[in-house]
């Protein structure tokens, strides 16, 4: 395979003073919007990247990019950020040789929603969010996908089981701050962001976001509850990231397909004792032509 290539590290999180975190440093890995299931759509964004395979081959080549990292920077879990298509990726995400820890998209609904949470019993038993803590720091997988099949995301929703994911987010973060890390598919629209945008559907600057109800309300609690990382997809963009007061939203390009030809891949972080560093590890750039946008 092509020799991927590593961006520099850069911090995106520092832990609050009087703060002491005594783990050894480690790293995890978060891939977004793999597609391995072909839809009209991906097909079409898709066939710039077709000289690196499907889109099983090419979430693939972010677990052989991980075994080929130095030693001290392979990670320890992967986060998966949703629309995954998992009806193909299954063999993929079976053959990974680290744990992956995955939330639905957009295109996770009806069969394809249950049949992830076949793959994951010990995640979604109690419902299609949950929180686990590694080396002392919290890891929050919300469901954004509502009942699917919609661009636009929300965490509350009848679509998600159980009824209350906000009021459970805000129980999780109770409590003495610890390093947390947030993941999920759609990201919070950035403080400032022009809130007309999301209504023009057929609008080339089209970008998804959270509806704005559930949007505010994430924003309110990164910024209440920070610092925080929060880890988001479903744009296919080249990776972009801002600040919701002390905290760090980070919206990653597709381990699939990207707008404007740019290249696919994925992200990883590494917490040490001041905080929380990124890298983008790219796999891929597309051979031929520019991918369009929309859709
Ligand atoms: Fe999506």
């Amino acid at each position: 395979m092509m020799r991927a290539i590593a961006t520099p590290w850069r911090e995106a999180v520092r832990f609050p003073r009087g703060f002491r975190y005594d783990g050894k440093p480690w790293t995890a890995a978060a891939i977004t919007d793999p597609h391995c299931t072909p839809t009209p759509s991906s097909i079409r964004h898709g066939r710039p990247y077709e000289h690196l395979g499907d889109g099983a081959a090419r979430l693939a080549r972010c677990f052989d990019a991980m075994c080929e990292l130095p030693e001290g920077e392979r990670p320890a879990f992967v986060l998966l950020l949703g629309d995954i298509g998992v009806a193909d990726a299954e063999a993929v995400l079976t053959g990974a040789r680290r744990p992956v820890y995955p939330v639905a998209g957009n295109y996770e609904d009806g069969e394809l929603r249950d049949r992830l949470r076949a793959m994951y019993p010990h995640l979604f038993e109690t419902g299609d969010y949950y929180a686990f803590d590694h080396a002392g720091v919290r890891v929050v997988g919300l469901c954004s996908a509502g009942v699917g099949n919609d661009h636009v995301g929300h965490l509350a929703s009848e679509g998600i089981r159980p009824p209350g994911q906000s009021e459970w987010l805000g129980h999780t973060l109770d409590g003495p701050w610890r390093p947390t890390v947030l993941f999920s598919h759609c990201p919070p629209m950035p403080p400032g962001f022009d809130r007309d945008a999301y209504l023009e559907r057929s609008s080339h600057e089209y970008v998804p976001f959270l509806a704005d109800n559930d949007s505010r309300f994430l924003i309110s609690m990164m910024e209440r509850r920070g610092p925080l990382l929060g880890l988001f997809g479903h744009q296919h963009r080249a990776t972009y990231g801002f600040d919701v007061g002390p905290s760090h939203a980070l919206v990653l390009r597709s381990s699939n397909w990207n707008h404007d030809g740019e290249a696919i891949g994925f992200l990883l972080l590494r917490i040490d004792r001041t905080g929380i560093s990124l890298r983008e590890i790219l796999t891929g750039t597309p051979g031929g032509g520019r991918a369009t946008p929309g859709g």
